[in-house]
């Protein structure tokens, strides 16, 4: 049974159901973070042609769109038994000459979709992105098996209201638990803030908003309980500053009519370049809220893996 299936046991009714089969297309994707990274393959797996290495899945992609000379998302097909918890990351990669070469993306769709989508950064020179940023419908994309992560609803202790901070491409993660039934069922409400370097940089977040908003089944479940909160540091924007600075000075509480950070109802999840994600850490820190693991859950949650 696939994984988006305990979804579907989530859902109220037959038509609910169909709703979240039919309107899986409507998702955008997202993926990870920053700089990119090589994985060394096995080398004794890929001989002199370039042949799919063993042991990972080669998926078909079905969509790119371009935001940016920076940005893009894709969605690939979603192999079958691939399971996932919304806000983990699993490695994508291409075949590169005759060797795989792979980097961590957040998996920026919730796990009951049954596509996969990312949100990707374009590096010029990356061993990766490089190459991956010319993908088109009906390439092939690999992705290595066992997704993991912290940025899961498993590793914050109850809460009231969840903060999703995120700079960059490391709103993906968050693109993913935004799009998740359970968020609204262990949260009052759900605030998503993305930091950008300028406007057009904050397109797949407007997106996804809009697509919620339009989306029949989860345009009701979400109702109000969502609130995003853009913001830009290099240009003219009604939101402006690094979210640090916003929470220092308490622009973020008074913009939105909430109360300061109080670790009695208030979680975090943190995704952005690692001087964002110290910084915020700090700050979280500073308000007493402690960080948390899928070991040990806490009040906030980092995720690491796409920090260089
Ligand atoms: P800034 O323009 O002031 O550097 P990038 O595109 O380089 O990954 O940055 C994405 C966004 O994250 C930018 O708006 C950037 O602001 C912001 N940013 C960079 N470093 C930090 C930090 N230490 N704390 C908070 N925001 C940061």
């Amino acid at each position: 049974m696939r994984g988006h299936m305990v979804y579907f046991a989530f859902a109220k009714n037959d038509e609910t159901k169909r709703l979240l089969r039919t309107e899986r297309r409507a998702g955008m994707n997202a993926p990870a973070k920053t700089d990119d990274f090589v994985v060394a393959e096995n080398q004794a797996a890929a001989p002199a042609a370039a042949k799919i290495p063993d042991g990972v899945y080669a998926e078909t992609v079905l969509a790119v769109e371009h935001y940016t000379d920076r940005l893009f998302r894709f969605r690939m097909t979603r192999p079958a038994g691939f399971r996932f918890r919304s806000g983990e990351f699993a490695m994508i990669g291409l075949m590169v000459g005759d060797k795989p070469v792979y980097r961590a993306y957040s998996i920026a769709s919730p796990a009951w979709d049954e596509e996969l989508e990312f949100f990707s950064i374009k590096v010029p020179d990356g061993p990766l992105t490089s190459h991956l940023q010319a993908i088109k419908p009906g390439d092939t994309v690999l992705m290595r098996k066992k997704p993991t992560g912290t940025l899961v609803l498993d590793a914050l202790t109850p809460g009231k209201r969840l903060y999703m901070f995120s700079t960059g491409t490391g709103i993906a993660p968050f693109a993913s638990l935004i799009r998740d039934p359970e968020t609204y069922e262990k949260f009052e409400e759900v605030i998503l803030t993305h930091t950008c370097r300028d406007v057009a940089e904050l397109k797949y977040g407007f997106d996804l908003m809009e697509e919620i908003r339009n989306h029949e089944f989860l345009a009701e479940l979400v109702g109000d309980k969502l609130k995003h909160y853009p913001t830009v540091t290099r240009e003219e924007f009604s939101h402006k500053g690094r979210i640090t600075d916003l929470i220092e000075n308490g622009k973020l509480f008074s913009d939105l009519g909430v109360p300061a950070l109080d670790p009695a109802v208030d979680r975090g999840m943190i995704c952005g370049s690692s001087a964002m994600l110290k910084d915020t850490k700090d700050l979280l820190e500073k308000a007493g809220l402690v960080e948390g693991s899928n070991n040990k859950p806490g009040e906030f949650v980092i995720e690491r893996a796409f920090v260089g």
